[in-house]
């Protein structure tokens, strides 16, 4: 008779460091050298930001940690628009590491909910750790890096830089968010520049507004150089 062999494998309990740990090489090797700014850095520095912020508040730092590294793991802009692919895949992979089920929800919660979808769209989060992370990825989108991502993003889309005959559009709905923005500029007005006011956390809002003022005064020379016009230095 054949005797079964326990499978370790699934006796084998990880620690949260463990966890994070080889958590990071995964995302690390599956978004690294992505080109549209959605790469390992912009992983990077959201799971930094996330950590600057979550040191004022009384938050679970696993949960924070984890959904900073899988919240663009599989982003439904680069999936034909679903929404459930994201949270799938970190479902997945936490589900292989055999972490605590209530965790696992926690953090695919966050990614369900993170991305911003569109002006007129409240995207509101569910934990204090879900406020965390969105301020994080969201202040990553704003400052000098907001700039150069919005343009690596623009590029990728082979988005015109700016036609001031189109105007910005305040969308209504997600759909209408997802359809249409096709002038970088515009994404400016879009998103970029309204999201300090939907800042959750105190530390989020100020670093936000630091990077909004930084922004205004990108916006304010590009119109300068558009127009053939310069400012005096002397
Ligand atoms: P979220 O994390 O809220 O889902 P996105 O992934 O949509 O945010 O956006 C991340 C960054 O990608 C934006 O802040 C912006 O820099 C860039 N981006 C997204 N959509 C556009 C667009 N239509 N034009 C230019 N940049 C964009
Ligand atoms: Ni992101």
């Amino acid at each position: 008779m054949q005797i079964q062999q326990p499978d370790i494998s699934r006796s084998v309990i990880l620690s949260e460091q463990d966890i994070i740990a080889q958590t990071e090489q995964y995302v690390q090797k599956v978004l690294m050298g992505e080109g549209t700014g959605h790469d390992w850095w912009h992983i990077h520095r959201v799971r930094t930001l996330a950590r600057t912020i979550a040191k004022n508040e009384r938050a679970n730092l696993f949960v924070v940690e984890l959904a900073a590294l899988l919240h663009d793991i599989a982003d439904w802009k680069f999936h034909n628009g679903n929404q459930e692919i994201g949270p799938q895949t970190a479902r997945a992979w936490l589900s292989s590491l055999h972490v605590d089920l209530a965790d696992i929800n926690h953090v695919c919660t966050i990614i369900k909910d993170i991305s911003y979808k569109g002006a007129h769209v409240a995207t509101p989060m569910k934990s204090l750790e879900g406020e965390i992370v969105q301020d994080a990825d969201r202040l990553d989108a704003l400052g000098a890096i907001g700039i150069a991502r919005c343009f690596a993003f623009g590029g990728s889309r082979h988005q015109v830089i700016y036609d001031p005959s189109q105007k910005p559009i305040m969308h209504a709905s997600f759909e209408e968010y997802q359809a249409k923005s096709n002038i970088t500029i515009n994404h400016f007005y879009e998103k970029l520049l309204l999201l300090k006011d939907r800042m959750n956390t105190v530390t989020g809002k100020k670093i936000a507004q630091e990077r909004h003022t930084f922004m205004e005064l990108f916006l304010n020379q590009f119109y300068t150089e558009w127009n053939g016009e310069f400012h005096q230095l002397d």
